[in-house]
């Protein structure tokens, strides 16, 4: 991709949560857009979406050899199978593809970026910069800073996932459930397998043979390759909760040393994206209505873990649909322009 003044954008997936959120998200930063091209579903046809104060239409995917003609930069939503399709075809007409879905992410060639953490890995795309799974970002932005001072042994991470992380259609849901829940109406269970309403179940993904889910391995064959390490042992339990937007987890670490919480707190205030709520004295730390629409995971409730010689324990809320998605993918394409 050449150096430009401005960039011609595709944003593959435009009227999901995600891609909804990319469009948003490209002019409050002012990315330098030359042209937006919006694609969706058959069923997006006709649709179209805001930008710069005027609709842009969403054309249908159709899977042809030339529909990225001329595109520099795809932001990619549209789910696993539809990405695994498309991408070729982008890149072969000399497109970037940062893709948000699970497609191309432990592909050993392709880049798994969380810019504040590996950017370095972005000069080493062929096509295809991978967007990592937003359960697996949020615990990472607060893990990384202190990994680099003190090497981490294990992380135990249990998360409390927002509906939105299914997609608009199970936010909807959630909306819908609770109505019927309040109104004495039986509910109807479309997205999740059981209701999300008033209640809280196990992450909505296949559980694989060795019992965890495909959320919970997600987040940990990721870190392994984002932190370039195999070596950190990590369990996860990922639960679905009713929350419209924002993950939360809480995060057990182990170190090789001690981490004084003083050590802790005076790395995570330094470290980009982050922003400490951690006030014992009122009871306020990160939560996920405080997190949502905002760009910085809230990391809090640091303590000594009782438990273990060198551990401590955090909290964590994080917008999944900016920092766990869209934001982090703009600020990939915002590397990518910056190297170039
Ligand atoms: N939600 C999150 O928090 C989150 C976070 C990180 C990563 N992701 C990943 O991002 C992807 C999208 O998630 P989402 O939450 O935005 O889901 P979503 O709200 O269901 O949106 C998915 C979009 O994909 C589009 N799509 C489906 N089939 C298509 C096709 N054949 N051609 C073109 N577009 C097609 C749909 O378009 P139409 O509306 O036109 O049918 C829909 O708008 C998933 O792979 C997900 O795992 C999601």
């Amino acid at each position: 991709m050449k150096k430009k003044s401005s960039y011609n954008v595709a944003v593959v997936g435009a009227k999901g949560a995600v891609g909804s959120e990319m469009i948003k998200i490209l002019e409050e930063r002012k990315f330098p857009v030359a042209d937006l091209r919006l694609f969706g579903s058959a069923r997006s046809k006709g649709t179209s979406a805001r930008f710069q104060g005027r609709d842009v239409p969403v054309r249908e995917l159709k899977f042809e050899p030339d529909e990225f003609q001329g595109i520099d930069i795809v932001l990619s939503s549209p789910g696993a199978l539809v990405s695994t399709k498309f991408v070729p075809h982008a890149i072969k007409t000399g497109a970037v593809v940062i893709d948000n879905t699970s497609a191309f992410r432990m592909h050993p060639k392709v880049p798994l970026v969380i810019p504040e953490i590996n950017p370095e890995d972005i000069k080493k795309h062929k096509g295809i910069i991978a967007n990592p799974n937003c359960s697996a970002i949020i615990m990472l932005m607060a893990v990384a800073p202190l990994h680099r001072k003190n090497p981490i042994k294990r992380i135990l991470c249990s998360t409390y996932q927002s509906a939105s992380g299914a997609g608009a259609k199970a936010m909807r849901e959630l909306e819908t459930q609770t109505r019927d829940v309040l109104d004495g109406k039986p509910i109807k269970k479309e997205v999740f397998p059981h209701q999300i309403a008033f209640n809280l179940f196990s992450h909505n993904s296949t559980i694989e043979e060795n019992g965890y889910n495909e959320e919970e391995l997600k987040m940990i064959q990721e870190a392994h390759k984002i932190l370039h390490d195999d070596s950190i042992r990590i369990a996860t339990t990922c639960v679905r909760v009713p929350v419209f937007r924002a993950h939360s987890e809480a995060i057990y670490i182990e170190f090789e040393r001690k981490m004084p919480l003083e050590q802790a707190h005076n790395i995570l205030s330094k470290a980009p994206g982050i922003k400490l709520v951690d006030d014992q004295k009122s009871n306020h730390f990160p939560m996920p209505i405080e997190a949502s629409g905002g760009n910085d995971v809230l990391v809090g409730r640091l303590r000594v873990d009782l438990s273990c010689k060198n551990g401590l324990v955090l909290f964590v809320s994080g917008d999944q649909l900016r920092k766990g998605a869209a934001l982090n993918a703009i600020q990939i394409a915002e590397k990518l322009i910056q190297k170039n």
